[in-house]
């Protein structure tokens, strides 16, 4: 089955083409990152059109790299939800009348449930069941992964995900849009030590998340005092060893509460060179193992979409009829699938 998938949640335009017996074929990629730089985050109207203006050329992009044509699409893959709504009515309206047209079935897929299972488009794939930590601009999330549609939340942040911070604190410390590469990058130069940064929750006791004090407290500190370049440095650095502290602990503890050995990382957070350091050897300690995406399916794309749908799809077509859910849980999402 060859599958187009369609990504427009946020501000990255992603089309892939998947075979469910060849695996990805071909995907490309359009981040309007630059596009919203000027304004320090992303424009949702910005955002809808300048989809609009990329799906097509996109997705003849793939078709071209895998020598294949529109007629040997067997199903289309949308990203539903969760995400800003007129971004993803792009998506969900070219998806289903490109589905409609080919006569062949739509699916709209959670994009969450495509983070959780993008490990499985590189190799080594992990095998169901594992734990998944997923650290985004828009969630820092645990789940116990039992097998491919069964997923439980056990963990949530209760204000701002981790992608999210180190966003706000990036412009607090003057850093381009979006921040989290930005501040990982200035932490290089910083001092351990210098500046001491709270850990909150680690030790809460549950597997659950709270980033927002983080933030403030670097908001207090650039407000004392005018920072040098090196101060900058020095705070970026124990900013990151603080978020990173935190999700290594609470993911180490929610493969020992599941009972798990492997663990995946996934969303544009598990980029960080840094978390993934620590991951590996605090994994490797507990005897367990840690899976990631390529680095470039970490961050919004078009092939986890295709993926899950390749893994989902029916051949029954659908009706075409769509909406998209901008706030949208995957559990409520998988148990809607089921019924
Ligand atoms: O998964 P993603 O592309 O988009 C969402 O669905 O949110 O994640 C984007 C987030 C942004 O907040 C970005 O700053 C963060 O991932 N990010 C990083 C790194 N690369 C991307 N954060 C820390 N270190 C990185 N190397
Ligand atoms: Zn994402």
């Amino acid at each position: 089955m060859l599958v187009l998938g369609i990504e427009t949640s946020c501000d990255e335009t992603g089309l892939a083409l998947y075979d469910s017996e060849r695996g990805l074929l071909a995907h490309a990629l359009h981040s309007q990152a630059e596009m919203h730089e000027a304004y320090g985050g992303v424009v949702p109207e910005l955002a809808s059109r300048d989809h609009i203006r990329r799906v097509v050329p996109l997705a003849e992009r793939v078709l071209a790299q895998a020598g294949r044509e529109l007629a040997d699409i067997d199903g289309v893959a949308y990203t539903q939800g969760p995400g800003l709504a007129g971004a993803l009515l792009v998506g969900a309206s070219i998806a289903n009348a490109l589905a409609f047209a080919l006569k062949v079935p739509a699916l709209g897929v959670h994009h969450m449930e495509a983070h959780l299972l993008s490990p499985l488009l590189g190799e080594p794939k992990p095998e169901f069941p594992f734990a998944a930590l997923l650290v985004s601009g828009g969630h820092t999330q645990l789940y116990a992964v039992r097998e491919l549609g069964d997923y439980s939340l056990v963990g949530d942040t209760l204000d701002d995900a981790a992608g999210e911070a180190f966003d706000k604190t990036a412009k607090l410390l003057g850093l381009p849009y979006p921040g989290g590469p930005a501040l990982a990058e200035l932490a290089l130069r910083g001092r351990d030590g210098v500046v001491t940064l709270p850990r909150p929750m680690k030790d809460s006791g549950d597997l659950n998340f709270s980033f927002s004090g983080l933030k403030t407290a670097v908001l207090t500190l650039s407000r004392r005092e005018a920072l040098t370049d090196q101060r900058r440095a020095d705070i970026a650095r124990e900013f990151e060893h603080a978020i990173v502290d935190v999700l290594v602990a609470k993911a180490l503890a929610a493969l020992d509460a599941a009972g798990l050995k492997r663990l995946v990382v996934a969303g544009g957070v598990g980029a960080n060179r840094q978390l993934r350091e620590r991951l590996a050897g605090a994994a490797a300690r507990q005897g367990a193992q840690v899976f990631y995406p390529d680095l470039q399916f970490c961050t919004d794309n078009g092939a986890m979409i295709a993926l899950v749908g390749a893994l989902r799809l029916r051949h029954e077509r659908t009706d075409y009829a769509f909406t998209v859910h901008p706030r949208w849980d995957l559990e409520s999402a998988v148990a809607q699938d089921a019924g």
